[in-house]
């Protein structure tokens, strides 16, 4: 396992944003959330990577007990994320946004945070972009920085918050076979999404979030033949066929 919460809980005052959510990720798995909207999927994923302590409950990471670590702290331990609203630092050529992965990551010998960054952008077929300023990029243009800041860290596990909304059909295409790439390479994902297409095409388990609480953890046909799940989406049921 590299990844295994328990009981892991988030209250907002009287609201349960994650309710007592248990969940273990395998090595090499792409392991998948989805849920209808506010389901505590991003807030799940907070709690994991740092961005603040779950109420009650415990992550273990690699055999190591980090639940309350930072965020900072968890990206030393190897993971890092991408964001359902994309962040760049918009003032920055693309090069000096990844190249921040590469310094606050884990560097391995030989490496410069210019040369790994220029390595990543390469790795995200985004190759001729270095001087152009964040602020000016598209929507796929800066999915391509997050991942390729993300992977300029050295994480093993790279967590994905809706990475293909907004993209078009052969945008969408291109941000599928990059994912598998990057799993491939021996990253392990844990991907918030809420395109099923792409969800029951990549996943190798997933785990269904219904006002905070886990309903149900799969395989993707076994999600696809779940009762709860298909209520849970009020007649969206027929994106799960
Ligand atoms: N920082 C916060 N403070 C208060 N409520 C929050 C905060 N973050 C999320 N919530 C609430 O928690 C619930 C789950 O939100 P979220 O995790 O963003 O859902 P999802 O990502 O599944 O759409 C929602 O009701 C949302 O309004
Ligand atoms: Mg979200």
């Amino acid at each position: 396992m590299i990844l295994e919460t328990q009981g892991v809980s988030k209250f907002f005052g009287g609201l349960k944003a994650v309710n007592d959510v248990s969940l273990t990720i395998r090595e090499g798995q792409i392991f998948g959330l989805i849920g209808p909207n506010g389901a505590g999927k991003t807030t799940f994923q907070n709690c994991i990577a740092g961005t603040f302590p779950p109420t009650q409950g415990s992550v273990r990471f690699k055999g190591r007990d980090i639940t309350g670590y930072k965020a900072h702290r968890c990206c030393h331990q190897g993971m890092a994320r991408t964001y359902q609203i994309v962040r760049s630092f918009p003032q920055m050529s693309v090069l000096e946004n990844v190249m921040v992965g590469a310094v606050f990551g884990n560097h391995r010998k030989g490496e410069t945070p210019e040369g790994k960054a220029s390595e990543m952008l390469d790795y995200v077929e985004f190759p001729m972009a270095h001087d152009l300023q964040a602020q000016n990029l598209n929507t796929m243009q800066l999915k391509r920085l997050e991942l390729a800041r993300a992977l300029a860290s050295n994480c093993e596990f790279l967590l994905l918050d809706e990475v293909a909304a907004g993209l078009t059909p052969a945008e969408l295409d291109d941000i599928t076979a990059l994912i598998l790439r990057i799993r491939d390479s021996g990253v392990t994902i844990l991907i918030v999404e809420h395109l099923m297409k792409l969800i029951m095409s990549v996943c190798d388990q997933i785990a269904v979030l219904n006002f905070g609480e886990k309903i149900a953890d799969g395989t993707p046909a076994e999600i696809t033949r779940d009762e709860g799940v298909a209520k849970a989406y009020l007649g969206a049921d027929a994106l799960l066929h």
